[in-house]
């Protein structure tokens, strides 16, 4: 493949999408030519004590009517990142400056950036405004 083509990829559950959403994608797609989100599913998500209100496939549907993503693929676990990065021949792996230095290990294979969050946004904040 042409040296010059970069693959991205990123990671999350994406649940009640928000425009904090949108800007990483877009910035992520921006640092290359094409964009893989790692979607969380269901399941991960409760090994995350994360509570999802849309399930995987709705929130799937969101994310493939992105123009900046290109591929989505399951997230099925703590450890897979290495495989996908590998599997897809990954340049750049991208995730919100609130996880910064967590997954610096990934360093080896691909570059790693954390990218600032936008402020004011949060799906926990949202949930928490609709539940009250
Ligand atoms: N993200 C961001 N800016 C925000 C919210 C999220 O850049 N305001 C990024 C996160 O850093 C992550 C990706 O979007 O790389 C997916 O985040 P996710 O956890 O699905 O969304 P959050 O809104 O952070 O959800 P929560 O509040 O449940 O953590």
């Amino acid at each position: 493949m042409n040296s010059s083509f970069k693959t991205v990829i990123t990671y999350g559950t994406f649940d009640l999408f928000h425009y904090g959403h949108l800007e990483i994608l877009r910035r992520a797609k921006e640092l290359g030519d094409y964009l893989i989100v790692g979607l969380s599913t269901d399941a991960f998500n409760r090994i995350k004590n994360k509570k999802c209100i849309f399930a995987y496939e709705k929130r799937e549907e969101i994310l493939k009517s992105i123009k900046y993503v290109d591929k989505i693929i399951p997230e099925n676990s703590w450890s897979q990142k290495p495989f996908d990065i590998k599997k897809f021949d990954v340049d750049i792996f991208v995730m919100g400056d609130d996880w910064r230095g967590k997954f610096d290990e990934l360093t080896d294979s691909c570059d790693v950036q954390y990218l600032p969050r936008t402020k004011g946004v949060s799906t926990s904040e949202l949930k928490q405004i609709i539940d009250k």
